[in-house]
């Protein structure tokens, strides 16, 4: 039943780009998470996509392009874009901009909002297919809408195998958590959700970033109070698990007794947590046990990324 999973050998690649130029769903590994990709310029393929997530249409996508070119043709390019793409393309920043006059991407991709968010994946396989479509894709992470992300292609098939017509399966993905989105549509450049690049890095180039939230601000998923949200419910506790609760510990002071664990990092080190985080949700929320206890992590780095989204998958369900 479902899709099948192809490794990305170039016939594959070829499969995968003809597949998203003919309208279909194509799930494929980024450096971030797995994205579900339809090319942003067909109405109907994005339709199917948002349909396929069971995705709200108030809830913009990221528009995949292979690089500053390519994302000059589709939005208002800036100095401040220019300055950040150079330094993190290909890499986990997505970019919100004004649309351009004319820019072909489907105005549902960008749920009718005057700007998009773009950006430049890294990874062979992303990269390898972006080229080969020569089309800007359209992608969301690859899961049920509001759930925890894919970082895997089993995660993947698990949750939608049955709406998407191909899975590229490169193994797990690197950096593990969703690319950082800076809104940069306006004087003052705005965080919208901490992700896969360091806010201190982004800071280090274009000073500092405004915080999510104000009033002007566009809506995000990613600032939804509930999302990246579990089966079993999770809280945030530095105490530990109780009876029956299965642990979700980091660095090597982990409290024993939990009735499952997954250490993040037993080294104590973020960036292998994010690479981890998502896997170790999807497999402590199959343990059998009562609830899921999240230690927290130190809020630097990539930890920023990681506890938003540990807040959120805590947070009180709609
Ligand atoms: O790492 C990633 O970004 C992954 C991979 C597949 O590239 N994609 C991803 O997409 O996380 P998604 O749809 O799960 O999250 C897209 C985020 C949301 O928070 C959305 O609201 C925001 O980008 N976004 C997209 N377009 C926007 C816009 N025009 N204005 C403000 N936020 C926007
Ligand atoms: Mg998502």
């Amino acid at each position: 039943m479902g899709a099948t999973a192809l490794k990305p050998d170039p016939a594959a690649i070829a499969e995968a780009a003809r597949v998203l130029r003919a309208g279909g769903l194509v799930a494929f590994p980024t450096e971030t998470v797995y994205g579900l990709g339809a090319d942003a310029t067909d109405g109907r393929a994005v339709a199917r996509l948002f349909e396929a997530k069971r995705r709200p249409a108030f809830n913009p996508l990221i528009v995949h392009v292979a690089g500053i070119e390519a994302a000059r043709e589709l939005v208002a390019w800036t100095e401040r874009a220019e300055t950040l793409a150079r330094r993190f393309w290909p890499g986990p920043l997505s970019l919100v901009l004004p649309r351009r006059p004319g820019c072909p991407v489907s105005m549902l991709a960008g749920s009718g909002l005057p700007t998009l968010a773009v950006r430049a994946p890294r990874g062979r396989t992303a990269e390898a297919l972006l080229a080969e479509t020569g089309r800007p894709v359209a992608a969301p992470s690859a899961n049920a809408a509001g759930a925890v992300s894919p970082t895997c292609a089993r995660h993947v098939l698990d949750a939608l195998g049955d709406a998407v017509d191909l899975v590229l399966d490169d193994g797990p993905c690197a950096i593990g958590i969703e690319s950082t989105v800076v809104d940069l549509n306006g004087g003052i450049a705005r965080l919208l959700r901490p992700g896969g690049t360091p806010a201190e890095d982004i800071e280090a180039l274009i000073g500092k970033l405004a915080e999510p939230g104000s009033s002007d601000a566009p809506r995000a998923p990613g600032q939804l109070a509930s999302h990246y949200a579990t089966s079993l419910p999770l809280r945030i506790d530095a105490a530990g698990a109780g009876p029956g609760e299965a642990l979700l510990s980091f660095g090597p002071e982990a409290p024993p007794g939990a009735a499952a664990e997954r250490n993040l990092s037993p080294g104590g080190d973020p960036v292998e947590a994010a690479a981890n985080l998502f896997a170790a949700l999807h497999e402590l929320d199959r343990s059998g046990c009562a609830a899921i206890v999240a230690m927290p992590v130190p809020e630097d780095g990539l930890g920023r990324a990681i506890m938003d989204r540990l807040r959120r998958a805590a947070a009180p369900r709609p």
